[in-house]
């Protein structure tokens, strides 16, 4: 411990395609969309997280709301540093310093990230008086925050369901042993119910709407244990550019889905069967381990139970895996040296 560690903070950030959460002090402190409200001709950011999300789809040609983040890569490096750089100078015990204090950091990014695209959020992170900065996998995190012992000589599976990716991965002695990262997750899920709607029912529905049906009565398959009841949806009726209301089933956000689901299906049997027979005998006693907040789609668990004859276990609180797994891992760095990128 240095003679100035007291001026030094310690921060986890979980960068997600969809959510952007840190933990300071053992707390959440910021868990908001990766979003940011910009103005065109300025460049100024009006709004990041929350509010920047109320923005979005309501904007005038002035105002643009962007995810910078985007399909799991990084779409805008600007507006990335830019949404760190605020999210972090909002949190309420470092606003209250005198002084800027310097950050001990552990980022979570995305594993389909290139290593430009590394090397530029470790570079956000330095200019936001990051002095210490680490990266992890995203599967690997999550690992750590559902409380699998990723050290251990054993195999599991984790299956990280996001916005922008699906991040499947097979752990072992505190490494990736295989991979995949697909581009298909919550937000291809919510793009399918809009092309659902405008097809089967002639409502266009932007995208806060079709999220929002997908959370209220989303599913991945039509034989679920607790059907949730049918969901009036508001649009605009593509034939007479009139609003109109048109009631819609889980049944049909199910077909809507299937296609996507059945590419998550593949990807999963897929790494399974790139898996080394010594940790897939593991898998098959331990299982797979859902995280992220795809994962709540009602009957994915159960739809891939079936598929791959393998127990399926959903994270306590699927959002907050990953953040709480890169918390671990700021707090015990030298123990989990091997899975951190200096
Ligand atoms: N109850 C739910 N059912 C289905 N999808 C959900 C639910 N809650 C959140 N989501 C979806 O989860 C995705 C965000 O998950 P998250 O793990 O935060 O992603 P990321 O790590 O990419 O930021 C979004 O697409 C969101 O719509
Ligand atoms: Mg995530």
């Amino acid at each position: 411990m240095g003679f100035f560690d007291f001026l030094t903070e310690e921060i986890a950030i979980d960068l997600g395609t969809a959510n952007t959460l840190i933990i300071h002090n053992d707390k959440v402190v910021v868990d908001a969309p990766s979003i940011v409200a910009r103005d065109r001709s300025t460049r100024k950011i009006i709004a990041v997280g929350t509010e920047a999300n109320l923005m979005q789809g309501k904007t005038h040609n002035n105002i643009e709301t962007i995810r910078p983040l985007k399909d799991g890569v990084i779409a805008d490096f600007d507006a990335s540093e830019q949404m760190i750089n605020m999210f972090i100078k909002d949190i309420p015990a470092l606003k209250k310093k005198w002084i800027t204090p310097s950050l001990r950091m552990v980022i979570c990014i995305p594993s389909g990230i290139t290593a430009v695209e590394m090397r530029a959020v470790k570079e956000s992170a330095e200019r936001v008086n990051g002095k210490e900065v680490y990266l992890i996998h995203e599967p690997m995190a999550a690992a750590i925050g559902i409380g699998v012992d990723t050290m251990q000589p054993k195999g599991n599976m984790i299956v990280d369901i996001g916005g922008g990716t699906t991040e499947i991965a097979v752990i072992a002695l505190g490494g990736i042993v295989c991979d995949k990262s697909v581009k298909i997750a919550g937000d291809v899920f919510t793009n399918d119910i809009i092309y659902y709607m405008r097809t089967q029912h002639n409502l266009y529905v932007g995208e806060r709407t079709a999220e929002n049906i997908k959370i209220q009565i989303g599913a991945a398959t039509e034989d679920l244990d607790l059907p949730p009841e049918d969901l009036a949806v508001q649009g605009r009726d593509l034939l007479t550019g009139k609003p109109k209301q048109v009631q819609t089933s889980f049944r049909e956000i199910a077909k809507a889905l299937d296609k996507s689901i059945l590419r998550i299906e593949d990807s999963v049997m897929e790494t399974l069967s790139k898996t080394p027979p010594e940790l897939a005998a593991d898998i098959y006693n331990t299982g797979i381990y859902l995280a992220g907040g795809g994962s709540m789609l009602r009957g994915l668990d159960k739809r891939l139970s079936q598929k791959t004859d393998l127990p399926v276990y959903i994270a306590e609180d699927p959002l907050r895996a990953v953040v709480r797994g890169t918390g671990i891992c700021l707090k015990n760095i030298s123990k989990y040296k091997s899975v951190l990128i200096k």
